[in-house]
């Protein structure tokens, strides 16, 4: 592996900082190194500080001039449904014409839709979409994904979309973090006590033992997985040594947050309509709000999450793309950026934090990327901008100048 330096970053955005997820007015510290650079070897982080020092330390090493652009450690994206089969484009039109989301999954298309076609689709054929997908990340500026599993829903048809995950992940630069969510809705050839029982105690069995998932998710909504379904559910990953997350209170609020509080999940996620009293649950229990306004944006809604509540609650606020078909056909964190400041009005730095490091630890993986930092992996992008603010202000136009995953050029 070839070592290389980078130079002259405008400014180099570290987010150095604490060993742990950052809260409160720590969220807006990003460590910034002026005129900043860095050297890489064998695809980690050596030696931070101003391009002068770093320079000094640069022989025989490939030399990288960002001349003048922002260096930003590669985003996180923590929450995403990768793997499916086609798209939902009447859906998309269904809604621009005034049908909700659950009139349109009642009338037949939806989740359902999509699990019908990735059903019939290859494994072959899924690992070519994925592709794609994957590299629509990496284009953005994200290097790391956490992607669910959800659009099966047979023991085999949820076994071959994680099997595609470990796949791309192997074989392809963007990192994939899998998530076992069979339980994204209830098949329609059985009913929801059969199907429950298949997911306790043949599938998770069965992903455990195979290694293909790292963490477990329930879909906690009415008509989908109620509280007790997901708390059954979740408990019995969790004896199988899976880390929990939990979509939770995305349209109602049904005490989802609460049930992420007790069941000490990782993280819950969406939190569209989590009150004052799932916010404190969350906090004594050091669960990780993962908000996903590209969700609510594309489903042309203006219930956004309570992020400033959250974040003055002293939360470790995780921000993601939730990439899907249905309701939210972004792989683009810039947008995320974008709709957290304009409707959420977390400040560019909180939501900057909120897509790299603490994402990185809801992921339990803030050891190794999320900051630029000595040791820590090199996955970092530059950006044809000056100031870092720039990613979240102009919008819908591409600012990625080029990216890297472990020092080596996978973008550009
Ligand atoms: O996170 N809420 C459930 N799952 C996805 C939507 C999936 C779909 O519509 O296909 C979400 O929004
Ligand atoms: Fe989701």
């Amino acid at each position: 592996m070839k070592s290389l330096v980078v130079l002259h970053a405008s400014q180099l955005i570290t987010l150095a900082g604490p060993k742990r997820p950052r809260v409160g007015a720590e969220m807006s510290e990003l460590a910034i190194i002026r005129d900043g650079g860095m050297l890489i070897r064998e695809g980690k982080i050596e030696i931070l500080g101003s391009s002068e020092e770093v320079a000094k330390n640069a022989r025989d090493v490939e030399i990288i001039d960002a001349d003048g652009r922002v260096v930003l450690p590669g985003f996180v994206d923590a929450h995403t449904h990768l793997i499916f089969a086609g798209n939902r484009l009447d859906d998309f039109e269904r809604r621009a014409r005034g049908e909700t989301y659950e009139q349109i999954a009642k009338a037949g298309g939806g989740i359902w839709s999509t699990v019908e076609k990735t059903r019939a689709a290859s494994s072959e054929e899924l690992f070519n979409q994925a592709q794609t997908h994957a590299e629509w990340f990496l284009r953005c500026g994200t290097t790391t994904i956490e992607a669910k599993s959800g659009y099966g829903l047979t023991v085999e048809d949820e076994l071959k979309i994680l099997r595609v995950m470990q796949r791309l992940n192997e074989e392809k630069p963007l990192e994939i973090v899998p998530t076992f969510l069979g339980a994204h809705a209830v098949p329609r050839e059985l009913d929801v006590n059969e199907y429950i029982d298949l997911l306790i105690d043949e599938m998770l069995p069965r992903m455990s033992k195979e290694k293909l998932a790292e963490f477990c998710d329930v879909f906690c909504e009415h008509g989908y997985f109620t509280i007790e379904q997901s708390r059954g559910i979740l408990t019995a990953a969790r004896q199988l040594g899976l880390g929990l997350r939990i979509h939770a209170d995305q349209l109602s609020n049904s005490g989802a947050a609460q049930l992420a509080a007790e069941l000490k999940a990782t993280t819950a996620d969406h939190l569209e309509k989590t009150d004052e009293r799932g916010i404190a649950a969350m906090k004594s229990a050091g669960v990780q709000p993962v908000l996903l306004p590209g969700s609510v944006y594309a489903l042309g809604s203006t219930a956004y999450p309570h992020a400033r509540e959250m974040l003055d609650a002293g939360l470790a606020v995780v921000l993601a793309t939730d990439f899907n078909p249905g309701s939210s056909p972004t792989p683009s964190m810039p947008m995320i950026l974008s709709i957290a400041c304009t409707r959420m009005k977390m400040s560019p730095a909180e939501a900057i934090t909120a897509s790299t490091i603490n994402a990185a630890y809801s992921l339990n993986r803030g050891g190794k990327i999320g900051s630029l930092e000595r040791g820590k992996l090199a996955n970092f992008s530059i950006f044809d901008c000056e100031d870092y603010r720039e990613l979240a202000y102009w919008f819908g136009i591409p600012q990625t100048h080029s990216v890297y995953v472990k020092g080596e050029r996978v973008h550009r």
